[in-house]
């Protein structure tokens, strides 16, 4: 739950709206849905199931002068047109879009209950809009106030009543939400994500935790939980980058693939001798004694391997940790730990909440984030930019080959300063594009092979060392598109359990490229072939040896072992893409999936 949005000016807030929701759909896409005072002063709504193409089916709204509007990722309730923003109270005089999650929800909503207040949907958010109407006495701004003191979670909102048809009500809690007044102070937008300002040139300010908007038509007034004003600066923001296009590609996920040699290539270029941190200097970094990588599902991985690298060549203790998990264990983190946020969105609540919670204890944070402007890149003592371009397909590609460029810039850089220099290995990542265009030149080759393998409903992929953070992204793709049980395992690990699965009907991709545990992988695919599961291999061109053994190998340019994840994980791509491709899945926005979860 999901991306919030809201206009108030001369254009039509429908239209604008529409165009907004289009630019927050990573957010999620389970339904959108649109709410707007019309010129007869009465709440006029919209809401679909399904994605923004099933409102524009739907629409029927004449223009509007104020809206706001909602893109879900359902957390609260089934994926239903009811359980869809914007949600209404009873009397339908207020409408309100939340994105977050209301912890303390059932307790309200039994009290509303006992009340006499009926409640349509299953989700937290209606509470919201219901305590709203519940504390109205006429002034709008008193009666969200009033709420937000009865609210447990983190949150972002935005409502509007018909009483009040100039003006909607924004408020957060440690969930972002931006509000730009256009150039001559005729426009308000209020956006979960200042990347949806369309166009024209904004002055921009992020609502803090514990801060309450009200926006009217140019202007935009701040208040405390007290309704104390506040004075809040503006930033600049100039958004004229056009949507991203497919550029002839059947889905974007392709088309990301197809840009990894030129995507490697810009998060390299001009880093090969020094990393531009600034907040962090290279004392603070010199005297680091342990590294903490956090991140969420693909930035995780990266982060994994990432701290695999660190490890070798700059020597610091180093370990990488599920976000998620970060505020919950006991961690040893002091100031000389350096925390590293992984994130393509710069939006993942979990690695938000977890950044919060180093920098609470004093860890100074890297962030590595592909997106300007983000929340993570506002938050950071430092950050490095992944120069990417926009992701757009949710399952991630490209962002993770640049992040493993700057996890491997970073070891590089930490290992210069301690007096370790790694100059063979910055020789060997300048080949890497090249190298990655080598292997899309297999994707026919790909594609046939994924033919043979689409109809198994499960798969492992396995590895050892820097193949088994690039076994979990494999498995990652296969299941975030595909809908198959993939799992990606350390090749050791195997016969500790997973194997008792093995059988004709379960097959394995064997990652063989890390050429130090060589001989160990072989044995590995020797005891997965003697429980008859289809052995698929993926092989640096000189190992021969694992010939014999597959079933079937796709031959991989040989590079050395800290940099083969680049190598086997863009043939892991073509591979899920194909798969998914062959079963007629949804490959660009797969079900049940957000590109960045911005709830905890
Ligand atoms: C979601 C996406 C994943 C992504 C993860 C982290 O779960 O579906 O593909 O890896 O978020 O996103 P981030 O933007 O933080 O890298």
């Amino acid at each position: 739950m999901c991306g919030i949005f809201g206009y108030l000016g001369q254009q039509d807030a429908l239209t604008l709206c529409l165009q907004g929701l289009e630019r927050l759909e990573y957010r999620g896409y389970d339904s959108t849905g649109v709410a707007g005072i019309t010129s007869k002063g009465k709440i006029a709504l919209c809401k679909e199931a399904g994605k923004l193409s099933e409102l524009k089916k739907k629409l029927k709204l004449k223009k509007l002068e104020i809206a706001i509007a909602h893109t879900r990722w359902a957390t609260h309730g089934k994926v239903t047109t009811v359980n869809a923003h914007p949600h209404l109270d009873t009397a339908k005089n207020i409408a309100l879009v939340h994105n977050g999650i209301i912890e303390n929800y059932i307790p309200l909503r039994d009290q509303l209950k006992k009340k006499g207040i009926p409640f349509l949907s299953e989700t937290d958010s209606e509470v919201i809009v219901q305590l709203i109407a519940d504390s109205y006495e006429g002034d709008l701004l008193k009666a969200v106030c009033q709420t937000l003191h009865l609210l447990k979670g983190a949150f972002a909102i935005a409502v509007i009543h018909s009483d009040h048809p100039d003006e909607i009500i924004a408020a957060s809690r440690e969930c972002p939400l931006s509000i730009g007044v256009a150039d001559g102070a005729t426009e308000t937008i209020i956006s979960s994500d200042p990347n949806a300002f369309l166009g024209a040139n904004w002055n921009v300010l992020f609502l803090r935790s514990g801060e309450i908007a009200r926006a009217k038509k140019g202007s935009v007034e701040i208040f405390d939980l007290d309704l104390k004003p506040l004075q809040k600066k503006t930033e600049r923001m100039i958004n004229d980058t056009p949507p991203p296009s497919k550029e002839g590609f059947p889905h974007f996920m392709l088309k990301e693939i197809f840009e990894q040699p030129s995507t490697i290539q810009k998060a390299l270029f001009g880093r090969e001798h020094a990393l531009e941190l600034k907040g962090l200097s290279d004392e603070d970094l010199k005297n680091k004694s342990q590294v903490w990588f956090i991140g969420c599902g693909t930035s995780y991985h990266a982060g994994l391997l990432g701290s695999m690298l660190l490890e070798e060549f700059a020597h610091i203790p180093s370990h990488a940790e599920i976000a998620s998990e970060v505020r919950y264990r006991v961690p040893i983190f002091s100031k000389d730990t350096l925390v590293v946020a992984i994130s393509q969105s710069g939006e993942t609540a979990d690695t938000l909440s977890a950044v919060r919670e180093a920098k609470a204890h004093g860890c100074q944070v890297l962030g590595i984030c592909n997106v300007t402007n983000s929340t993570l890149t506002r938050e950071v003592d430092g950050a490095i930019f992944l120069k990417a371009g926009p992701e757009v397909s949710v399952c991630s590609t490209k962002a993770f080959t640049s992040q493993l460029t700057v996890v491997t810039l970073l070891a590089i850089y930490l290992a210069r300063l301690r007096g370790n220099p790694a100059e063979p290995l910055l020789a060997a990542l300048k080949k890497i594009p090249e190298q990655v265009a080598e292997v899309l030149k297999l994707a026919p080759q790909i594609e046939q092979i994924a033919k043979k393998y689409s109809s198994y409903n499960n798969f492992f992929f396995m590895g050892r060392r820097y193949m088994w953070p690039t076994c979990l992204e494999a498995a990652l793709k296969l299941k975030e598109i595909s809908y198959v049980n993939a799992g990606g395992y350390p090749a050791g690990e195997l016969k500790h359990g997973p194997i008792a699965l093995l059988d004709a009907h379960f097959p394995v991709a064997a990652f063989c490229a890390n050429g130090q545990t060589r001989d160990k992988i072989l044995s590995n695919l020797m005891e997965v072939k003697a429980r008859g599961a289809p052995v698929l291999a993926f092989a640096p061109a000189d190992f021969y040896e694992v010939e014999a053994i597959a079933d079937h190998t796709i031959w991989l340019p040989a590079v050395i072992d800290p940099l083969a994840p680049f190598i086997s994980t863009v043939a892991g791509q073509l591979l899920a893409y194909f798969i998914a491709k062959q079963k007629g899945c949804n490959i660009d926005q797969p079900r049940n999936l957000a590109k960045s979860v911005t709830v905890e």
